[in-house]
């Protein structure tokens, strides 16, 4: 027996849900499967969120009620632990549960991610992600060891990076492939790197940074003076600041962040100009130190308009992420006569006021998701070139690490409030 297995026993008790309901129907496979607990065995059930594109009644009018009070939606108040997003302890039979010609998997990290609020929507609304379903395990892009293999493609011992579920253990049948269409891969461990910088500098966040300015800014740095980032703090803004600087050292970097935490870490990776948007006024900062001629955008809303009406003529806006939008804060400090537009508006996306700056400065924006289309393609060349700069310090990581799958809610509810400082990630064992 495996040292994994040892000394766990089993009971046939009937437990149901192991997989994403998503998994399933996109393989048209029988809605659940009963299998074999162990009590080691423990995962984090989700509710819907409140207030992001939502056709839910109770969560309009929470909404509705918030807005008519003028009072802001605290961020994250919809990934409260214990009430969307659950801690259940459950049983797995690790040395018999049927593998269907998968894997068993002992997850070792795993990454938590501002997109899981959309995953955590209505699900009769399309969007670019599925959404996950209530009741069944939040998954997330992971690292773990395979225990068991009825896969030839992998051995027990081999190391795996995708998209596993918030478990201890989990199977992963044959067949199974994510919605994003990415099967579990395997991945050779790195000396001198942890296993939690895969779920962000090595990988979804350093990918972004890294595809999304290789793809979209390679021609424009060779001429543009300024790089604005919001959401500097966080794993893609700290890489998107040493890239850009790897890419064309003579940038001028301005981040912004939450924190005054973050911007030390921002100066410290080599911003030219770090402020914190909650104590400073952003627009009076990039008029000082701008005009901005490229802007990576992370979190949309107020610091979006601050940097349309201090764009240089022809500039660039790189749209990763909407971070102030997903959690509905943004433009609720509405007038009167504005509140029920304001609204409608909050439920679907946030109002900006200077759209219009992008056909009045032939502004060029490309929103982009990391692994879909041109920045996709190019995503086989990251490892290569990306853990050398990893490796020699270039590129910086910086964790908020959340012990246990047992801490997976508040590591949610951390990075939608912007309490974590660094990638937040969620250390489920040892290798
Ligand atoms: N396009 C893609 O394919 C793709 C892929 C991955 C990530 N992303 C996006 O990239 C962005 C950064 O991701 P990350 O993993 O590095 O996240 P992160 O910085 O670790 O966490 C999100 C941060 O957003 C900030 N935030 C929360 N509410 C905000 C508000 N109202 N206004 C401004 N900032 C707010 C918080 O930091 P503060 O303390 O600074 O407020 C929070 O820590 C996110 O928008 C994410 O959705 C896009």
């Amino acid at each position: 027996m495996s040292p994994e297995l040892e000394g766990l026993k089993f009971s046939m008790q009937g437990f149901k849900a192991y997989s994403t309901q998503a998994y399933r129907q996109a393989q048209d496979l029988p809605a659940v499967r009963e299998f074999v607990p162990h009590p080691a065995v423990v995962f984090i059930t989700i509710a819907h969120a409140e207030g992001l594109n939502t056709t839910d009644d109770s969560c309009a009018f929470h909404k509705r009620s918030a807005v008519e009070n003028n009072t802001p939606i605290v961020n994250g108040s919809h990934m409260t632990p214990d009430v969307n997003i659950k801690y259940v302890e459950q049983t797995i039979d690790l040395d018999n549960v049927p593998l269907d010609g998968g894997v068993l998997v002992k997850t070792l990290a795993m990454s938590v991610d501002p997109y899981l609020i959309y995953r955590m929507r209505d699900p009769n609304i399309p969007m670019f992600c599925p959404p996950m379903t209530v009741g069944e395990p939040a998954d997330n892009l992971g690292v773990g060891k395979i225990v068991r293999s009825d896969d030839p493609k992998f051995k027990p011992g081999d190391f795996v990076i995708g998209y596993l579920n918030f478990q201890e253990y989990s199977v992963y049948p044959g067949k199974i492939v994510h919605f994003f269409k990415t099967p579990l891969q395997k991945v050779d461990k790195i000396p001198g790197i942890p296993w939690s910088v895969f779920t962000g500098t090595l990988g979804l966040a350093g990918m972004t940074a890294w595809s999304g300015l290789k793809v979209y800014a390679t021609e424009k740095v060779k001429t543009a003076k300024t790089l604005f980032v919001s959401g500097g703090g966080g794993p893609v803004g700290t890489f998107v600041i040493e890239y850009a600087k790897i890419m064309a050292p003579h940038l001028k970097v301005i981040a912004s962040a939450g924190t005054d935490e973050k911007v030390k870490i921002m100066k410290q990776v080599g911003a030219d100009v770090a402020f914190n948007y909650k104590t400073e006024d952003t627009e009076k900062i990039l008029r000082e130190n701008g005009p901005i001629d490229i802007y990576w955008d992370n979190v949309a809303g107020p610091t979006l308009d601050a940097a349309l009406v201090n764009m240089t003529d022809y500039g660039l806006i790189i749209a990763c992420g909407s971070a102030s939008s997903a959690v509905g804060t943004s433009y609720v400090k509405v007038t009167r006569s504005l509140r029920l537009f304001a609204v409608s508006m909050t439920l679907t996306g946030p109002l900006h006021q200077h759209f219009e700056e992008i056909f009045k400065r032939s502004i060029t924006v490309n929103g982009f998701i990391v692994n879909r289309g041109p920045t996709g393609d190019i995503l086989p060349q990251f490892h290569q070139e990306v853990v050398p700069l990893v490796l020699q310090k270039k590129i910086s990581v910086f964790e908020q690490r959340y012990d246990g799958i047992k801490n997976a809610g508040q590591a949610m509810h951390d990075l939608h409030t912007g309490a974590n400082t660094g990638k937040a990630v969620v250390i489920v064992a040892d290798d």
